[in-house]
C-alpha cells in the first residue's frame, strides 16, 4: 500500500472506490445464480443443517420440520425467485418482513441485546439471536426498547460462491 497513490487509485474517488465493489457484489451474484442449476443438493443439506452452516436452527425446510423462530422456508421453490432467495441469503437486511424484524433491547445493567422476539408472557421475553441460540430475559429488566429495521439473521453466513450454489439447489430442490 506504501505507493498506492501513484497507482490505479490515483485521482480515485468515493464513488469509483463504492461503483468497482458494486460491480465485484453484482458479478458474484450472476455468477450463483447462473450456477444453481449445476448445484450439489446433497453438499447443500449438509450445509443447510444443524452441523453445517446452520440455517436449519433458524428456519423449517417443509410442514413436518417443527416452527425454528424464522420464516418457514416450506414451498419456497415456488414462492421465491433465485434473485430474491440470493438476496435474502447474502443481504438478509435488504427486504426484512415485518413480522421478522429485529428488536433491540437496553437493559438496565446497560447491556444491549438484539433478536427476534419469538414470544413474551409472564414478564418473560424470548428471544432468537442472530448466533442461533435463544435467550430470555425478564421484562423487568428492560430500560428501553426498539424495533428495528434489521433482520435477524445475519449476514456473511456463507463464504463462497460455491456454498451458495449448492444451498440454493438444495433449498429449491427440497421446497418444490
Ligand atoms: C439466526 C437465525 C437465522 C439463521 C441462522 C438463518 N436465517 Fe434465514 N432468516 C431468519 C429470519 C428471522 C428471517 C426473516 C427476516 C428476513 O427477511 O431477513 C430470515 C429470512 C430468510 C429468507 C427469506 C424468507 C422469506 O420468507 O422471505 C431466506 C430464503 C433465508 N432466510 C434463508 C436462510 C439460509 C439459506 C440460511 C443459512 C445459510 C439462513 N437463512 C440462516 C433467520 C435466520
Amino acid at each position: 500500500m506504501a505507493n498506492y497513490r501513484d497507482h490505479a487509485l490515483e485521482g480515485a474517488s468515493a464513488i469509483d472506490l463504492v461503483v468497482a465493489l458494486y460491480d465485484g457484489i453484482i458479478r458474484f451474484l450472476y455468477a450463483a445464480i447462473a450456477a444453481v442449476g449445476r448445484g450439489d443438493a446433497e453438499r447443500g443439506r449438509k450445509l443447510f443443517g444443524v452441523d453445517g452452516i446452520g440455517c436449519a436452527k433458524c428456519h423449517a425446510i417443509d410442514n413436518h420440520s417443527a416452527a425454528v423462530g424464522g420464516p418457514s422456508l416450506a414451498g419456497a421453490a415456488a414462492r421465491f425467485t433465485v434473485p430474491y432467495l440470493v438476496e435474502s441469503v447474502l443481504a438478509p437486511s435488504r427486504t426484512v418482513s415485518p413480522v421478522f424484524r429485529s428488536t433491540l433491547f437496553v437493559l438496565r445493567d446497560g447491556q444491549t441485546i438484539s433478536g427476534l422476539v419469538l414470544g413474551e408472557t409472564s414478564g418473560k421475553i424470548e428471544l432468537l439471536l442472530p448466533n442461533a441460540t435463544r435467550k430470555t430475559i425478564a421484562a423487568a429488566e428492560v430500560e428501553e426498547r426498539k424495533l428495528q429495521n434489521l433482520s435477524p439473521m445475519p449476514a456473511g453466513l456463507v463464504k463462497t460462491p460455491d456454498e451458495l450454489r449448492d444451498l440454493l439447489a438444495y433449498l429449491l430442490s427440497a421446497t418444490k
